[in-house]
């Protein structure tokens, strides 16, 4: 078994009057990329500061490696910070400004140098030593701040969406350079994002987080296939979300009633009838057909006529009417040209059983 590295038990933390964190407990076991995740405010920042000791919890406990750190100050938690403006030395070389922490340490000198050494190595920053902050780019100039952060070799390396003030092309490198970094040295990272294709993209564990609470946690894909809650489909990745007039079991399959109640689909997965109040259809699990003539054996078709094409690229967003007022998201391929319906085209969607998730709020 895992051991675990950093342990969150019932832990809140108010300001005021104002409460921001509730009674949150997370297990963070050792070597894994965990990413917490939520919209602005959700009170993520003040999580990642009482692990790292910024911020006193006002009840509960944080442990690292099975011992309580309530009492114990910032530098003594053996963590790594890197954060949104990577706030480096200009008056002191890539080099310097990596050594930094080590030097504050009383290090050795030669135990220094040879650290800095590695530690820009693994940002890939070999021969950048010599150079001040002003004559690099921005990515680069962030990965001399996580170079400074791994130095001292934390077991733990705290991110607060470190990557956000660069270009979606940078950011889309340093993901995959991040992710590599964690594999090659082993440390556990909580790395603390709004940017749901980010976790996703880096993550082991994926802790998402609402309103001061954990909404759900789990394996990315876990996640996106499984949303628990109406909040987390509509957060993570693209989803129609369609209330559930009706749900009546059936011999293996749960029959829903969407749209007012004239349309009805067939559900595999489980929840009980009573519970169910959305669904949740992703996009790119709509098959858009030619409009069939009606049939009594045509399961989970619906049909509708295209009322906007959005065209992303690669795929397109087609959106159907279906019924008054109610609406379906398709994402269909936009090669060859002929896979794209005409606007105001006649079409019939379909979807499996099994790609329909059932929500109870
Ligand atoms: N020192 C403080 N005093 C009072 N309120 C605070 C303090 N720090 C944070 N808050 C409030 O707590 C809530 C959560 O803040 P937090 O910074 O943790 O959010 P976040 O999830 O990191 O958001 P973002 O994605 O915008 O960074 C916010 O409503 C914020 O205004
Ligand atoms: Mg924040």
């Amino acid at each position: 078994m895992n051991t675990l590295d950093i342990e969150l038990v019932s832990v809140s933390k108010s300001f005021g009057a104002i409460s921001v964190v509730k009674d949150l407990s997370l297990e963070i076991p050792q070597g894994e990329f965990v990413s917490i995740l939520g919209p602005s405010g959700c009170g993520k920042t003040t999580t990642l500061n009482m692990i790292a000791g910024f911020n006193m919890p006002t009840s509960g406990d944080i442990r690292i490696r099975g011992r309580s750190q309530v009492k114990v100050p910032p530098e003594r938690r053996n963590l790594g910070l890197v954060f949104q403006n990577y706030a480096l030395f200009p008056h002191m070389t890539v080099s310097e400004n990596v050594g930094f922490g080590l030097r504050m340490r009383g290090v050795a000198k030669s135990e220094i140098a040879t650290a800095v050494s590695a530690a820009l190595s693994s940002v890939r920053l070999e021969g950048f030593g010599e150079r001040y902050p002003k004559a690099l780019s921005g990515g680069q100039q962030q990965r001399v701040a996580l170079a400074r952060a791994i130095a001292p070799r934390p077991s733990v390396l705290l991110l607060d969406e470190p990557l956000s003030n660069l270009d979606l092309k940078l950011r889309e490198a340093m993901r995959v350079e991040l992710k590599e970094i964690h594999d090659q040295l082993g440390m556990t990272f909580v790395y603390v994002t709004h940017d749901q294709e980010e976790a996703m993209a880096m993550s082991n564990r994926v802790v998402v987080m609402w309103q001061g609470e954990i909404a759900q946690q789990g394996e990315p894909g876990e996640i996106y296939r499984k949303p628990a809650t109406r909040f987390v489909a509509d957060f993570i990745g693209r989803s129609n979300i369609l209330s559930v007039h009706r749900a009546r079991a059936q011999a293996g399959f749960l029959e829903i009633a969407i749209g007012g109640g004239p349309l009805v689909l067939r559900v595999t997965r489980p929840l009980s009838p009573e519970r169910v109040q959305f669904c949740c259809i992703r996009p790119e699990s709509i098959r858009l057909l030619p409009a069939s003539p009606p049939s009594g054996d045509a399961r989970n078709h619906l049909d509708g006529v295209v009322r906007r094409i959005v065209n992303l690229g690669a795929h397109a967003e087609v959106l159907v009417a279906i019924a008054a007022g109610l609406s379906l998201t398709a994402l269909v391929r936009s090669s060859p040209a002929s896979a794209l319906p005409a606007l105001g085209e006649a079409v019939t969607l379909a979807v499996e059983p099994q790609d329909i998730q059932l929500l109870a709020a």
